[in-house]
């Protein structure tokens, strides 16, 4: 008799029909950018869960397992409070779900400003440990060094400028930056040492349209914006507040659907249906039909 068991994972809602693995690269997002101009913009989401980054794979460039996590599945008030515990689980759960995008998840606040090293143990254990392509850390010229250290050891990075939400504390908020002159020539500083430090792509968030639109023509990597500009070479939203699961959202996200009225709505149905014991019907019970109570 044979003692290997096999778990039949037959019904297993994880593993739907296995696709051929044909996963775009990080050098073929990078070429898409020639001098400096991007004829097919690149089409990034966030994405936290397997089964979400099944859906959204085949129409994105990218999935960004991003730190906004922190607020859309956890709760909590502001990114700073997440862990690298939780990039690395959800960061394995988007690889797991997908087969086409370029992973790329965020590195959590704390685990890489400290010093180059840091940054190069915490962006080894994340590739290691979720299979992802790519990270992202927020910051301007300070951590230029770091990106560099990063890309010459074999790690892509992607920056990210402009509002940076891991530094709430310091900017006081969520405003849009770049409003003077001053912080304009600052966030344009940030971003060409950014880019030239190696960063193959780079989120240019919350900023002044005009400000994205010159740091798309300057930097040599490809930006992705996110209340930029339709200048940019790519775009990315936050999921959620795409779907529309979310009431108050800012200003530059559009709801491409109305998700949270549809999950309501469906909760509701199914609370009627448990009251009238109309649910579980025959046809989902195992065995005889059950007597009626
Ligand atoms: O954490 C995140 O989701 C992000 C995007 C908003 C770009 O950084």
């Amino acid at each position: 008799m044979s003692t290997t068991f096999t778990l039949d994972t037959a019904t297993s809602r994880a593993h739907p029909v296995p696709e051929p693995v044909r996963r775009l690269t990080v050098p073929a997002i990078a070429a898409r950018k020639v001098a400096g101009v991007t004829a097919e913009p690149v089409v990034m989401l966030t994405a936290y869960t397997a089964r979400m980054a099944q859906l959204l794979d085949r129409h994105c460039d990218m999935l960004l397992v991003g730190d906004s996590l922190g607020q859309v599945i956890y709760g909590l008030d502001t990114t700073v409070k997440v862990t690298l515990d939780m990039m690395l689980a959800h960061g394995a759960a988007v690889v797991r779900g997908s087969y086409h995008s370029v992973v790329v998840v965020d590195l959590p606040f704390g685990t890489y400003e400290a010093s180059p090293e840091q940054a190069f143990a915490t962006a080894a254990r994340v590739l290691r440990e979720t299979g992802a392509a790519a990270v992202k850390l927020e910051g301007g010229e300070v951590l230029a060094p770091t990106v560099a250290f990063l890309v010459r050891r074999g790690i892509p990075v992607v920056g990210h400028v402009g509002l940076t939400p891991q530094a709430v504390n310091a900017l006081g908020g969520y405003g849009a930056r770049g409003k003077s002159p001053e912080e304009a020539a600052k966030i344009l500083a940030d971003a060409q040492a950014i880019s030239d430090a190696g960063a193959f792509a780079m989120v240019i968030e919350g900023v002044m349209e005009p400000l994205a639109r010159s740091i798309t023509e300057a930097v040599s990597c490809a930006t992705i914006g996110i209340g930029a500009s339709p200048a940019c070479d790519g775009q990315v939203l936050v999921v959620d507040d795409m779907l529309g699961m979310f009431e108050r959202v800012p200003r530059f996200v559009r709801r491409f659907d109305t998700l949270a009225d549809h999950v309501s709505a469906a909760a509701a149905s199914y609370a009627e249906a448990v009251r009238a014991r109309t649910f579980p019907a025959d046809a989902e019970l195992y065995g005889t039909a059950a007597k009626r109570r």
